[in-house]
């Protein structure tokens, strides 16, 4: 049983998949079970991968990490989400890219972040 929002990874071609809505079946790519991905929400090591959300005018800036996460070829963070009072935006990124993104979205009394380090999965802060 899936439940909405929700991120699958396919562990052989690297698929991602939100569900966006719900279903009883298991999720199958390249002739394998997806997994679920639980997002992390601390870490320890000097790289630093915890979505940060600041509040600015208009909306939030969100950013990876306290310490900036590498944005290079083989390492990178792919996308960034806010979630503002149970509505999703997502900013995706590439390498080059700086690890932020601004959602102007006005006031929200709840938020939340998650973001997708190619390397090192999902995350949320
Ligand atoms: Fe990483």
């Amino acid at each position: 049983m899936t439940k909405r929002s929700e991120i699958y990874k396919c562990n052989i071609c690297g698929n991602l998949v939100e569900i966006i809505g719900e279903g009883v079946g298991t999720l199958v790519c390249c002739d394998q079970e997806m997994e679920l991905l639980t997002a992390k929400t601390a870490d320890s090591s000097t790289e630093k991968h915890v979505p940060v959300i600041d509040k600015i005018d208009g909306g939030y800036r969100v950013y990876v990490g306290s310490t900036l996460h590498p944005m290079e070829e083989k390492h990178w963070i792919q996308w960034i989400e806010l979630n503002a009072d149970g509505v999703s935006h997502k900013k995706y990124l590439n390498p080059g890219d700086q690890p932020e993104a601004i959602f102007l979205v006005g006031e929200a009394t709840t938020v939340f972040a998650r973001e997708f380090c190619n390397l090192h999965g999902l995350w949320k802060g």
